[in-house]
């Protein structure tokens, strides 16, 4: 019976028309292969899902402009709270838009927005709020931070005064810098009904623009630098850059209740990104160059100069059970979440051939069967592992089997690979993959239960 509703609201569920609500602009850091789509949907995803009990409405996404995904419409269920939390949170968003109305000019993306931003503003932004409408022209060919183009201030003007009926309704002064308000008005071109990547023309696209009417309002996670490896006392020969320890700790659903570990933690790059996020999280790092190439009391300065806990950082190696059980003493229950950037082939030592990964379940697999687990059953493990291939579309079954982790090992952790799978290329001959495994057994998904 249960199946039944649950068919009839998913069948529902997709014949539902796409209506973005958000408008989402991703960082680019200048190559969008760099931090490719996927592990930008993962991070949102994630973030959001944090946010919401039950974690099952997960956002839809879609193109905004052609030839570029920088610039994305983003639908979700919940409240616009919930949606600048989790934006606030991850390190792949630039900035979050609400959209208010949409047309073919100023006018009627102005007057289409009139009921909703009754819904969208407080009853005080719209009585004394200050406010600001500014204009954007993305019909460019333009990436990043310059996607779009400033207009001339005539063109603002008129799009102010297009849109006066709607502007009317607001009581409050005019502020340009920092308002309470942040209007904007984005003139794009007509896609995706009339274009696709290949035709794409963008003097075409000067023809027949569509004009939205968004609300600004947040940001994406906006102190990376204050992160960044050059502002450390500790640092390894191969750092883990902000945004992607960042986006690990964010797939990894950290939140103030979790204890977290990470076995191969080098300067503690993913631990201080985790508590960074949520202060009251529990860290542990595990390092065998522990207090040689890195220096304990500098990672833990390296927290407390950011006024962030310091992490419970044990020296060893973390396939020795010995050293697993200190880690314990943090989460006795076992850890909620595992996240590991492991040093593959970076070993000083000849005669190590291991495989983090394969390590690590097996290590999650002997704690589990000890009675004594690693991670708990409801817990999330993110590792980067290399992927030595120009390719950035492999299944999870070729990856998992170049790294040796068979079905047998993943099915006695009682995890599964989440798909689809984050490609960062690299340089031209290797790129990195970040893996996400989640719970097997029917936790989130209570379908059959
Ligand atoms: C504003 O609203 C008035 C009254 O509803 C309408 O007559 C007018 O055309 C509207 N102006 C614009 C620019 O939409
Ligand atoms: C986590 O803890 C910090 C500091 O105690 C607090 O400021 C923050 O609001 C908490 N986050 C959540 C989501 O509860
Ligand atoms: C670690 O760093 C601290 C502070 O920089 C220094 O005083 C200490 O001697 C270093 N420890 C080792 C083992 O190198
Ligand atoms: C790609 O990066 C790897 C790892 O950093 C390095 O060993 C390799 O030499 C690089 N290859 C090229 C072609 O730059």
């Amino acid at each position: 019976m249960r199946r039944i509703i649950l068919l009839v609201l998913l069948l529902t569920a997709t014949n539902t028309a796409f209506s973005p609500n958000y408008l989402v602009i991703w960082r680019g850091e200048g190559d969008a292969s760099y931090v490719p789509i996927e592990l930008r949907h993962q991070e949102l995803t994630s973030a959001l899902s944090l946010e919401q009990t039950p974690r099952d409405k997960a956002p839809t996404f879609s193109d905004v402009l052609p030839a570029t995904d920088l610039l994305q419409y983003v639908s979700f269920d919940g409240t616009p709270t919930q949606f600048s939390n989790a934006v606030t949170r991850c390190a792949t968003t630039r900035s979050a838009y609400m959209v208010l109305g949409s047309g073919d000019s100023f006018s009627t993306a102005a007057s289409s927005s009139s009921s909703s931003f009754h819904s969208s503003f407080t009853p005080d932004e719209l009585s004394s709020g200050s406010w600001s409408l500014r204009a954007r022209d993305y019909r460019g060919r333009k990436f990043g931070k310059q996607l779009a183009s400033p207009l001339k201030s005539g063109v603002e003007r008129a799009a102010i005064i297009d849109a006066v009926n709607f502007t009317n309704s607001l009581h409050g002064p005019v502020k340009l810098q920092d308002p309470d308000l942040a209007l904007f008005s984005f003139i794009l071109p007509p896609f995706p009904s009339q274009h696709n990547d290949a035709s794409y023309n963008p003097s075409d696209a000067r023809e027949n623009p569509r004009y939205l009417l968004l609300r600004q309002f947040c940001f994406g996670f906006n102190n990376l630098r204050r992160f960044d490896p050059n502002t450390r006392k500790c640092v390894t020969s191969t750092p883990l850059e902000p945004i992607a320890a960042f986006s690990m700790a964010n797939v990894g659903m950290v939140n103030n209740q979790s204890t977290i570990l990470d076995p191969y933690c080098g300067s503690a790059t993913t631990l201080l990104a985790s508590a960074a996020l949520a202060p009251e999280c529990k860290t542990v790092g595990i390092e065998r160059d522990g207090n040689w190439m890195v220096n304990f009391t500098e990672v833990e300065s390296d927290f407390s100069s950011r006024n962030l806990p310091p992490p419970t950082l044990l020296r060893g190696d973390c396939r020795n059970p010995l050293i697993r059980r200190r880690a314990r003493a943090s989460a006795p229950n076992g850890f909620d979440v595992i996240l590991a950037d492991p040093p593959y082939g970076k070993r000083e030592r000849k005669d190590d051939d291991s495989e983090p990964l394969a390590d690590i379940m097996n290590m999650i697999i002997e704690d589990k069967t000890a009675g004594t687990p690693l991670l708990k059953s409801t817990g999330r493990l993110v590792v980067f592992v290399p992927f030595p291939t120009e390719e950035t579309r492999v299944s999870g079954e070729e990856i998992l089997e170049n790294l040796r982790v068979t079905k047998g090992v993943m099915s006695a952790a009682g995890l599964k690979l989440v798909e689809p799978i984050s490609a960062q290329r690299l340089n031209k001959s290797i790129s990195r993959l970040l893996l996400v495994f989640e719970p097997s057994s029917p936790m989130i998904n209570k379908i059959d239960t």
